[in-house]
């Protein structure tokens, strides 16, 4: 899968014209993730606010003994396979552990991005000498569905960091539905859930003080302007960020702070933005029990066993196929 710079260029481009010419306008989150955006995304992991990620470090730090017995009653070998594995750094905790107790394991991230890849490789050779590391570039369903010739191992696939959250219910249900397709009886899902919890705490965790939530949202506008020629004044935009706690989800969105007009070269078009008109920018889906049990069924998987920090902010939910 060899993605020429023109046609994600292209891709880019179609979405940002598609996004910004619907009413409401949105932009996609997919495109936050340049080398500004992963960067400015490390910061939040570490802000006070930000709480998820500290979370599921708490529960791969303190439980993974209980988690590696779900994962392998038997003690058998597997092979780990993570969706979107970014610096890895809380996946590197429960390899840890999986070694050190003489689990037969391989680990392979995959990714769109080949820097990326190369990255989680580094780290994850460099700090576990006898890890067989396979980095897996592309997209999940077609190279999940190369993997689905049965191999003995069991596969363990991983998707953390409350990512679902960002996919509404349709899209959840069809991602999860299209990963127990190619997915055998016997292979695993274990999945990063954020909790409904007060909603002044998940406020606060998508709109920090410092900004950085702010930053993160605007600097799509500078990789806009870079990449496809546009003439984005940041400081005519400001980030909004709302919980809505009947539904449970996040929305963030930058605000047009006055009537204004931007042109982008490569869309050979201009753009009108109304006084406080916003533009939707991401969903962050938050969730109950129930909530997370009816999503696996509805998915064609049954929840096997559930994992929480000590506040109860978080879960990682470990499923198997129904
Ligand atoms: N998926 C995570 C979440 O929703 C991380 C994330 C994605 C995020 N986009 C974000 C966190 C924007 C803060 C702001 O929490």
């Amino acid at each position: 899968m060899q993605n020429s710079p023109e046609k994600e260029m292209s891709a880019f481009a179609e979405d940002v014209l598609r996004g910004l010419s619907g009413t409401p306008k949105f932009l996609s989150s997919r495109y936050f993730y340049d080398d500004e955006g992963s960067r400015l995304f490390q910061e939040i992991m570490r802000l006070p606010e930000y709480y998820p990620t500290r979370c599921e470090l708490e529960i791969f730090s303190e439980q993974s003994d209980d988690i590696l017995r779900a994962l392998s009653p038997d003690g058998a070998g597997f092979d780990l396979i993570e969706l979107g594995a970014g610096d890895g750094s809380k996946t590197a905790v429960l390899v840890e552990h999986f070694l050190a107790n003489a689990v037969d394991l391989s680990y392979s991230p995959i990714d769109i991005s080949q820097q990326a890849l190369d990255n989680l490789s580094a780290t994850f050779n460099a700090r576990f000498s006898t890890l067989t590391v396979e980095p897996l570039r592309g997209d999940y369903f077609s190279i999940l569905r190369s993997l689905k010739k049965d191999t003995g191992r069991r596969k363990i696939l991983l998707f953390l960091g409350s990512n679902i959250g960002n996919f509404d219910r349709d899209a959840s249900i069809d991602f999860f539905s299209q990963l127990r397709e190619v997915m055998s009886d016997n292979d695993l899902l274990f999945i990063g859930f954020d909790l409904h919890k007060d909603p002044r705490v998940i406020a606060a965790a998508y709109d920090d003080p410092q900004g950085v939530t702010a930053a993160f949202n605007l600097n799509l506008l500078t990789r806009i302007n870079r990449e496809l020629g546009a003439n984005f004044d940041l400081s005519k935009f400001s980030h909004y960020a709302v919980y809505r706690p009947v539904e449970k989800s996040a929305r963030s969105f930058l605000i047009s702070r006055e009537i204004q007009t931007v042109k982008i070269e490569s869309l050979g078009r201009t753009f009108a933005f109304d006084e406080w008109e916003a533009v939707f920018m991401e969903i962050s889906q938050k969730y109950t029990l129930p909530a997370i049990s009816e999503l696996a069924v509805a998915s064609g998987f049954k929840v096997s066993q559930n994992f929480f920090d000590s506040d109860r902010y978080y879960c990682d939910s470990l499923w198997q196929p129904n």
